[in-house]
């Protein structure tokens, strides 16, 4: 996983997981690596809409760190793998100095060369082994898939044709919707819609995407935005707190803070009571909210009162100065 932050890529895990329904035991993990046992196809579908993973291995053997090339060539002989293989050594924040992962990586692709049943490639394997240092351990595991990561950052803010500072990250906007566990086909609602960047994403995933933004400029500008990147979005020109909408499987959003994004006049705590105020109305039961906060503003009451159970928050960094909350909860 990404090392962007301590929880937030496992609770993204866990959450593709349970909108895509795969059935899995979790098992003891390491920084930045989510153990698990599942099904391999749905898990690989479900893995393949994450923005804060790199890549899902089929796991050969965990082995202390120190341990010989030897040992460890033997686990993936014990695997039987069909076809060529190479290994590749990754280090989770300075695990090992960059010297012994290259002394590793060697190591492993010559011991396994000398071996009579293994065939190494190290230009095009058939098998690519990932040996992922953390905590002590190596993990070891044959590359199954990637994540969406690299597909999303094309769709990064200089990349769009319409682009305001106030726009979210578009790997933080993946990651908020697969938070909200939409589905192919689910109505996600976006009301303060900005560039779209939420919706493009929403798109993306296969969903329904609404967009809402109060500001003519934004609510026709991200237009361009939806032809530059295909996508099928109905966007709205209208206000979040009285949205013209009736029903929604989920609302994804990042409010204005007043900073780089205008609350057009309104007080903001009052603006954060009256949106949730609305998508408690479109949300069906166990529908899901994700929106952003300023850390400060006590926005959990709200929910409260409007019928939501939090289920989580995270404290994030959302540009280079500005710290907010992210809430996940849904509609009980
Ligand atoms: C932080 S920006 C959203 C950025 C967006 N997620 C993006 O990536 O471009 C907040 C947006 O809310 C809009 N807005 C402010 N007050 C609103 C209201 N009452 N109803 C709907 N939109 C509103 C602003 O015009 C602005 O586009």
């Amino acid at each position: 996983m990404s090392g962007e932050h301590d929880r937030l890529p496992a609770a993204e895990v866990e959450a593709v997981f349970e909108a895509e329904n795969v059935p899995r035991v979790v098992l003891e993990g390491f920084t930045q690596v989510y153990r698990f046992t599942a099904p391999l196809e749905p898990a690989s579908k479900a893995f393949r809409r994450l923005a804060l993973s790199h890549f899902l291995c089929e796991e050969i053997g965990v082995f202390k760190q120190g341990i010989s090339c030897d040992e460890i060539v033997a686990a993936v002989v014990e695997a039987g793998l069909n076809g060529s293989i190479a290994f590749r050594v990754r280090r989770i924040r300075r695990s090992i100095s960059p010297e012994e992962a290259l002394a590793l990586e060697t190591g492993l692709n010559r011991k396994a060369s000398k071996t009579m049943r293994l065939i190494v490639d190290l230009e095009n394997p058939e098998n690519n082994l990932e040996a992922v240092s953390s905590n002590g351990f190596i993990i070891v595991g044959r590359r199954i898939c990637s994540s969406a990561r690299r597909s999303i950052m094309t769709r990064s803010g200089g990349r769009k044709p319409f682009f305001h500072p106030s726009s979210l990250k578009v790997e933080l906007a993946r990651t908020m919707l697969n938070l909200a566990r939409v589905r192919e086909g689910s109505i996600v609602v976006d009301p303060f819609s900005g560039t779209g960047t939420v919706l493009v994403e929403a798109h993306e995933l296969q969903t329904h995407p609404i967009g809402l933004d109060v500001d003519p400029l934004m609510a026709y500008s991200s237009r361009r935005n939806y032809r530059w990147f295909q996508t099928l979005v109905f966007q709205v020109l209208g206000d979040a707190r009285h949205m013209p909408f009736r029903r929604a499987d989920a609302v994804v959003t990042d409010p204005p803070y007043g900073r780089r994004a205008s609350t057009h006049g309104f007080e903001s705590l009052r603006l954060y009571e009256c949106f949730i105020k609305e998508a408690s109305r479109i949300l069906r039961d166990k529908g899901w909210l994700v929106f952003l906060a300023p850390s400060r503003l006590p926005v959990e009451e709200i929910l409260k009162r409007n019928g939501f159970w939090l289920k989580e928050t995270f404290l994030i960094e959302v540009h280079s100065n500005l710290t907010r909350k992210l809430l996940v909860a849904f509609r009980g």
